[in-house]
């Protein structure tokens, strides 16, 4: 099973940015772990600041033969309709997550583009999130194949 956990703008700052809202720990410590985690999974993680960047990585997930795809997008959750038809385009599952909690923040973050192209959504549990994401999507694609 190959999982590509996807991450959006400024997200190559977590450890750093804003720690009271996402942590102070670094994702790069944190990929390491997730990692080493799951057994007989084969990770690959890609981090971009560009929308087009993330567009095309769906794409080469696809080509690759990737089975699914955990994806922060950032900002790009809230304003990008191109992801949402790419997410929708690739048949991919994809699961959403999100580091903090985007139901209780500013108003334009209650609004995700993308989430109703994804499988669902995990928010609010940190880093967990991505984990928790892992679970999600690897019960949704064996269920897929039984
Ligand atoms: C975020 C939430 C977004 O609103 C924000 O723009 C981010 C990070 C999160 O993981 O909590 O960059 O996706």
């Amino acid at each position: 099973m190959n999982i590509l956990i996807l991450n959006g703008p400024n997200l190559h700052v977590i450890g750093t940015r804003e720690p009271k809202i996402y942590g102070s720990r670094s994702f790069d410590s944190f990929y390491q772990e997730l990692s080493a985690g799951f057994q007989n999974i084969r990770f690959s993680y890609f981090q971009s600041n560009h929308e087009g960047e993330l567009i095309d990585r769906l794409y080469q997930a696809q080509e690759e033969g990737i089975d699914g795809v955990v994806f922060n997008a950032g900002a790009y959750t809230h304003t990008s309709l191109a992801l949402a038809d790419a997410i929708r385009a690739v048949s991919i599952p994809v699961v959403e997550v999100h580091i903090s909690n985007v139901a209780s923040r500013e108003e334009i973050r209650r609004t995700s583009l993308i989430a109703s192209a994804c499988v669902g959504s995990i928010s609010g549990f940190g880093l967990f999130s991505y984990t928790l994401g892992c679970y999600a999507l690897l019960d949704h694609i064996n269920k897929q194949v039984e």
